[in-house]
C-alpha cells in the first residue's frame, strides 16, 4: 500500500487526493463546499462502517456475549444513527431527547443504556417507556426516582450502578470522570452499598464505569475493566453485565497516533475474561460505549475563507465562515486542529497562519500556526476529526444558524441535517 502523505493522516481512511484535491469517495471536497455550501460536516460513510462493525465483531468473541452503544451524544444525527444501527451497535442515550432520536433512527428500546448524572423525569419515564435494556445508576436518589417511575407504570427496570473507581486518566481534565471528586457517579463502597439495597422495582445487574474521554494511552481503561471484576466478587456483588464506558481517543492531528477500536475492543474483551478466569467467576456480558472512536475521524467541516490580514504583532489572520458555533472543542479544551486547503493540500506553506471563526469572541480561533500555503478569499478550508462533538454541540450565538452535514458513501452525497434557515431562529420565540 501506498504511504498517505502525513497532512492526510486524520483524515478518513478513504480520503485521497485528486486532480482538484482531497476527495471523500471521489468526490472532491471543494465539489462539496459549492454544492451545499459553507460551513458544512462532512461525514464518511465507510469509515463509521468500519469502526462499528469492527467493535461489534470483537464483542462477538466474548464469552458470554457483549453489546457496543454507541454514545450519542457524540453524533445523533438521525442520518448516521440509522448507519450505526445496520451495523449491529445497540445505543447510549443521556436524555429523553437522545432516547427519541435513537426510536426514530430505528434503534429497538431493548438496545438503549440510559445515563445521566441528573435524570429527569422526563428522561426517566422515557427510558422505561422505551423499554430500554438498562438504566445506568448515578446515586441512590437517581434510584429512588427511577423506582417511582417504575411504580406509576406498573414495570421493573434492569439497572447498574455507575462507579468512580479513583483512576486517572491523561486527558483534558474537562473530560476525566473517573477519579475522586468527579460529579458522575458513586464511590465503589457506595455503588456496592446500593446494589444490596436497590429500591423494588429494580434489578440490579452490574456495574458500569466511564473514566473519561479522548483517552490516547489505553492503560487504565484496561487497567478499569481488570479491576472491576475483582472489586466486584470481594464485595458480592453478582456481576451479570460489566459496561466499561467508552473513552477511546481519535488523532486530531497527524503527529498524533491512535488505538483501532477494533483491537481495544478485543484487548477489554481478553483482560476482562482472564481476571474473570483468575477469581473464578463466570465472564459477564461486556458492554462498551464508544462514541468519538466510532465517528470522529469520519468528520471534515469545510468553511470558506471569508478574509486575510495581518496585524499589529505581524501574525496573519484568516478569517472564515464558521467556528466556535460549530466547533466548541477548541474553546472549551484548547483543543488542536490540523486544517488544509481543500484544492491544494500538499503545497508547501508559506508561513505560519491563525485561523479566525466569525463570532465575537477572541477565543473563537480554529486553530493557530497552521502552515498553508497562501490562503485566497473563496478557499475551502478543511478541518478533519471533526465527526464527534462538533455537530452536537454546535449552537447560534451571534445567530448564526447552524451548519448542513452530509454523508459521503460509494453512492454519492447525501443531505443528512439542512443548514439552518435565519427564520428557524426564531421559532421558539413567543
Ligand atoms: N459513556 C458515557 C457514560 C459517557 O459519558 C461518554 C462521554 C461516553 C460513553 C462516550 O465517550 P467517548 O467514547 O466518545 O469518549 N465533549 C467532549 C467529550 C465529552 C464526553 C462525555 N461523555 C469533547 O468534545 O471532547
Amino acid at each position: 500500500m501506498s504511504e498517505r502523505p502525513t497532512a492526510l493522516l486524520p483524515f478518513p481512511d478513504s480520503a485521497a487526493i485528486g486532480p482538484v484535491g482531497i476527495e471523500l469517495a471521489g468526490r472532491p471536497l471543494t465539489d462539496l463546499a459549492a454544492e451545499f455550501g459553507t460551513p458544512l460536516y462532512v461525514y464518511d460513510a465507510a469509515s463509521i462502517r468500519t469502526r462499528a462493525s469492527a467493535v461489534v465483531s470483537a464483542l462477538q468473541t466474548a464469552p458470554s456475549g457483549g453489546r457496543a452503544a454507541f454514545a450519542l451524544k457524540s453524533l445523533s444525527t438521525l442520518g448516521v444513527l440509522r448507519l450505526i444501527h445496520e451495523q449491529g451497535m445497540g445505543a447510549d442515550c443521556a436524555s429523553a431527547g437522545e432516547i427519541a432520536a435513537a426510536l426514530r433512527a430505528g434503534f429497538d428500546g431493548g438496545s438503549l443504556v440510559i445515563h445521566g448524572n441528573a435524570k429527569s423525569s422526563e428522561d426517566l419515564h422515557a427510558a422505561v417507556e422505551a423499554g430500554a435494556r438498562l438504566v445506568v445508576l448515578d446515586g441512590r436518589d437517581d434510584a429512588e426516582r427511577l423506582a417511582a417511575v417504575c411504580r406509576e407504570l406498573g414495570r421493573t427496570q434492569d439497572v447498574l450502578v455507575r462507579i468512580a473507581p479513583g483512576i486517572d486518566v491523561d486527558t483534558h481534565r474537562h473530560i476525566a470522570t473517573g477519579h475522586h471528586g468527579s460529579k458522575f457517579g458513586v464511590t465503589p463502597a457506595e455503588g456496592a452499598a446500593l446494589l444490596r439495597d436497590l429500591p423494588a422495582g429494580l434489578n440490579g445487574r452490574g456495574v458500569h464505569v466511564h473514566l473519561g474521554s479522548q483517552i490516547l494511552d489505553t492503560a487504565p481503561l484496561i487497567a478499569a475493566a481488570r479491576w472491576l471484576p475483582a472489586f466486584a466478587k470481594a464485595e458480592g456483588i453478582d456481576l451479570q453485565v460489566l459496561d466499561v464506558g467508552g473513552g477511546l481517543g481519535i488523532r486530531y492531528t497527524p503527529e498524533q497516533s491512535a488505538p483501532d477500536p477494533g483491537a481495544h475492543t478485543r484487548n477489554l474483551v481478553e483482560a476482562i475474561s482472564t481476571v474473570c478466569g483468575d477469581e473464578g467467576l463466570d465472564v459477564p456480558e461486556i458492554i462498551v460505549e464508544p462514541g468519538r472512536s466510532i465517528v470522529g475521524q469520519s468528520g471534515i467541516t469545510l468553511y470558506s475563507v471569508i478574509g486575510t490580514k495581518t496585524v499589529g504583532d505581524g501574525s496573519t489572520w484568516v478569517a472564515v465562515d464558521g467556528g466556535m458555533g460549530d466547533n466548541m472543542r477548541v474553546g472549551l479544551y484548547g483543543a488542536t486542529y490540523a486544517p488544509v486547503l481543500a484544492a491544494r493540500p500538499l503545497d508547501p506553506g508559506t508561513g505560519l497562519y491563525r485561523i479566525a471563526g466569525r463570532h465575537c469572541e477572541s477565543t473563537d480561533v480554529v486553530a493557530e500556526g497552521v502552515a498553508l500555503p497562501t490562503p485566497q478569499v473563496g478557499d475551502v478550508l478543511a478541518v478533519p476529526a471533526t465527526g464527534a462533538y462538533h455537530q452536537t454541540m454546535a449552537h447560534t450565538y451571534n445567530l448564526f444558524g447552524r451548519p448542513a452535514a452530509v454523508l459521503v458513501d460509494e453512492a454519492g452525497a447525501q443531505l443528512i441535517t439542512r443548514r439552518e434557515a435565519t427564520d428557524e431562529l426564531f421559532a421558539r420565540d413567543v
